[in-house]
């Protein structure tokens, strides 16, 4: 069958309603239903945004790209085009033809928890981005599947919260990154989000998905359920939700075979969902694979090289006064501080389904050691302060061998004699899993896990230990139960479908070694994930910021490398705040007190408030760059690249000037957009309110001005650029659009939108004209009472400038 063209009505037409039926549900977490009968096999889909990961958390190694915020900041469609080709073959190199991303939901607050993953407040800059992303990742013969469709901008109450967003916001804002990937990069395939829009859950909007998505902007693809996020048998399949994900079914199966029999769901709307399915499986080459392939590695130069650089083109300079950077000769003193909780270990990916194992991670702290030690410098190194979320992990260091058993009868765990199903010997005490542990089945999993080791303290006093499970958890010290959590209830950690942690603090004694045995019994439930994290904190000994300010004395250059980790910026929950966990803030104070230089590096998915700008001299938000965040930032911090990242998010001064902070998180199940197309910049543009950093700001170690300008076209103008430094740099146009006849428009009528942007290259002392490309749907606007598009009336101003608050140069045009 794999040798010849297929025709897919044929081949659809040739099955039963049973087998129509069976494809419209996975067979497994991340697996299609094969039918052997006639040929058709099995089709493999993974995560996610910032790599392939395949169909484990513990599986092979995958190349771990720029996180989203990382990309849009390039501003440089060209680079994610290229990041999207790497992506397209790490896919198939764990065997899959569908990755689920690009994440295209909007930051409509800054604490939206799948920030990270998403690309921008700006539905052009966000839509530029994933068209760019889809067009490489599809060049490979890989499907993307665009996410979360629609409405799923913030973690609250994901799975049952109601996004009410009318509809000029939503055509004009929230479904653009979706219409665009549609139309201009002809996406495969969509994913529906957990949330109601409206009222209605999302994979049954019949509206949004039929009549919206395949009617109006021509899509062909598949469109499939976020994982449990179908709710009804009939509705999906009337909407157009064709596939149901993942298996084993819960809406389907026999369920709506019998329906249909009974007449209550119609054949024709089974034979159309089944039809997208082999369609896509048809477009991909999966009938030619014949089945999932091999979960493989694939690392070579070329691809650490592209990821290197496309984190260093995301990160943004925000900051640099006394031009401290870049670094280019030894300071003074030849000591410089290396501090900060993500030094010695950054954080290249944020947590959640976006969750990688990188096949090579360089933190930050060795990749600048080795820079400043072949400058004659040395480096002082401390942490200041831990921003752990959860206790961190067991110390392998004071642990005797750590095993983990697992057991395929949960019960078991607790027995000293039962045999477990598998047994290894581990070095971490944080797990996640997929399916079934022991057994290595995708289904939803039952099992116990017990993990066991000895425990001798360095030192005598308050040791506090955590553990947070999906299941119920018990810690023995010695044989004794010192702590269970079968008293918490669901809704922490591990996608919020965890238990939030539970601590004990007990009193040990340094050299005394201790029996230590976790257990964890995972009952059966519908959902496949499950995790187990147990935790350690030593007594606290002294004050570890004193400590970094005593060595940042010595020195008179510190560079402090803060931000949050993954389980701050996840999936399941929001942050509370824009603040940097724990006591980052207070450090950053230190040691700008004790220090005359200090650059402050931020990694982190989105904004963070900065309370000591003023006394700090240089500041680099670095997002979470990639496997080779180490590389990135030494090359960036050093001068081997220019900066050429600009915010694709407004960085506010407080979470109370944000946009929709009097609406987020929604009460009574109900999420009410009510800033409506005011997020972002557009909100505080149109409202004058001072932001930290706007959108699209961000500074170059080079010069370049905006000299002319002018209109070529509706859709194109010209700008000349003029470098008047000594450096080759790279300068960011940006074009906005203000619209001058302005009588009647809604209250949340933007001041101005993005409607065009320009990475340019301008050597050293050089005049440069480039051509700006503007959004082909940008003189539009959504009319509520033809319920249709018209253009713009009137003249419309357009901006060119550095940033939405930095306009070199206006000109206008009438569409
Ligand atoms: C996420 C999706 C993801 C899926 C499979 C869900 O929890 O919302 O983005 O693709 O899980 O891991």
């Amino acid at each position: 069958m794999s040798h010849h063209p297929i025709n897919i009505d044929e081949l659809v037409d040739s099955l039963t309603l049973a087998e129509q039926v069976s494809l419209l549900a996975g067979r497994n977490i991340w697996e299609t239903e094969p039918i052997e009968r006639v040929g058709i096999p099995s089709m493999r889909v993974s995560d996610g945004p910032v790599g392939a990961r395949g169909t484990d958390f513990n599986g092979p190694a995958s190349v771990n790209t720029p996180c989203g915020t990382s990309l849009a900041a390039t501003f440089d469609p060209a680079l994610v085009l290229e990041v999207g080709h790497l992506l397209g073959k790490e896919t198939r190199a764990k065997g899959a033809r569908v990755l689920l991303a690009p994440t295209v939901n909007l930051h409509r607050t800054p604490i939206g928890g799948r920030n990270f993953e998403c690309m921008s407040e700006d539905p052009y800059l966000t839509a530029e981005t994933a068209v760019a992303y889809v067009n490489g990742l599809q060049a490979e013969g890989v499907a993307a599947c665009i996410k979360h469709y629609v409405g799923n901008d913030t973690e609250f109450e994901r799975n049952t919260i109601d996004s009410r967003i009318d509809e000029k916001t939503l055509r004009e804002m929230y479904l653009v990154p979706f219409e665009a990937a549609v139309e201009d990069a002809h996406v495969q395939s969509v994913m529906t989000s957990y949330n109601r829009v409206n009222g209605t859950w999302a994979a049954d909007e019949k509206r949004l998905l039929a009549d919206v998505l395949r009617g109006e902007w021509g899509f062909d693809g598949l469109v499939m359920s976020d994982w449990f996020g179908l709710n009804s048998m009939k509705e999906g399949i009337e909407a157009g939700c064709d596939l149901e994900m993942p298996g084993p079914t819960r809406h389907r199966g026999q369920a709506l075979v019998d329906a249909v029999e009974r007449g209550e769901v119609s054949r024709s709307d089974v034979r159309t969902a089944a039809r997208s399915v082999l369609a896509l499986l048809n477009k991909v080459g999966a009938f030619a694979d014949g089945g999932p392939g091999p979960e493989t590695t694939r690392d070579n130069p070329e691809d650490r090289a592209l990821v290197r650089r496309a984190g260093a083109a995301g990160m943004v300079l925000l900051k640099n006064e006394g031009n401290v950077l870049p670094i280019v000769s030894a300071p003074a003193r030849p000591n410089v501080l290396i501090v900060g909780p993500n030094a010695a270990k950054g954080e290249n990916r944020g947590g959640g389904s976006a969750h990688v194992n990188a096949t090579h991670l360089v933190h930050p702290l060795p990749a600048l050691t080795e820079r400043f030690t072949a400058m004659g410098v040395n480096v002082l190194h401390t942490a200041g302060c831990a921003i752990n979320k959860r206790l961190p992990e067991l110390d392998l260091a004071l642990c005797g061998e750590v095993r983990l058993d697992l057991f395929t009868e949960p019960a078991d765990a607790l027995s000293p004699t039962a045999t477990p199903h598998t047994s290894k010997a581990i070095t971490t005490s944080r797990f996640m899993w997929f399916g079934d542990p022991a057994t290595g089945s995708t289904q939803p999993p039952e099992f116990g896990a017990r993990l066991s080791t000895t425990f001798t303290p360095d030192i005598d006093g308050t040791w506090q230990f955590g553990v947070s499970s999906v299941g119920d958890a018990t810690i023995l010290i010695d044989g004794e139960t010192v702590l269970s959590n079968i008293d918490v209830v669901v809704g922490g950690g591990f996608f919020g479908l965890g238990k939030a942690e539970k601590i004990v603090a007990l009193h040990l004694q340094a050299g005394r070694a201790y029996d230590i045995v976790v257990t964890l019994l995972r009952p059966r439930t519908d959902m496949s994930v499950s995790g187990l994290h147990v935790g350690v904190q030593r007594p606290v000994v002294g004050d570890p910021i004193e400590e970094a300010a005593a060595l940042a004395g010595q020195a008179d250059l510190a560079i402090v490398i803060v931000g949050t980790n993954d389980d701050w910026e996840s999936e399941g929950w929001d942050r509370d705040t824009i603040d940097l966990p724990g006591r980052q803030n207070e450090l950053i104070e230190r040691i700008a007190l004790a220090t005359e230089h200090v650059v402050v590096v931020v990694n982190a998915g989105s904004p963070v408030a900065m309370p000591w700008l003023d006394q700090v001299s240089a500041v680099v938000m670095a997002w979470f760059p990639g496997q080779e965040l180490g590389d990135s930032l030494a090359d960036l911090l050093f001068g081997d690249v220019e900066p050429s990242g600009r915010l694709p998010v407004t960085f506010p001064k407080r979470l109370e000037d944000t946009p929709a902070f009097e609406h987020h998180p929604g009460r009574n199940g109900v999420a009410d957009y009510a800033e409506r197309r005011l997020i972002g910049y557009r909100w505080y543009d149109t409202v004058g309110r001072e932001p930290l950093f706007p959108f699209g700001f961000g500074l170059g170690y080079a010069n370049i001005e905006v000299t002319n300008a002018l209109v070529r076209s509706l859709y194109s103008i010209d700008v000349t650029l003029t470098n008047d430094s000594d450096r080759d740099g790279f300068q960011v146009v940006q074009v906005y659009a203000h619209r001058l006849h302005r009588e009647g428009v809604r209250a949340d009528e933007p001041d101005q939108k993005l409607v065009g942007f320009a990475k340019v290259a301008v050597a050293a002392g050089a005049t440069v004209t480039a051509p700006v490309r503007l959004d082909a749907r940008g003189y539009r606007e959504w009319n509520e009472t033809t319920n249709d598009w018209n253009t713009i009336p009137g003249r419309v101003q357009l901006r060119v400038g550095l940033s939405s608050r930095d306009i070199r140069a206006t000109l206008e045009v009438t569409p």
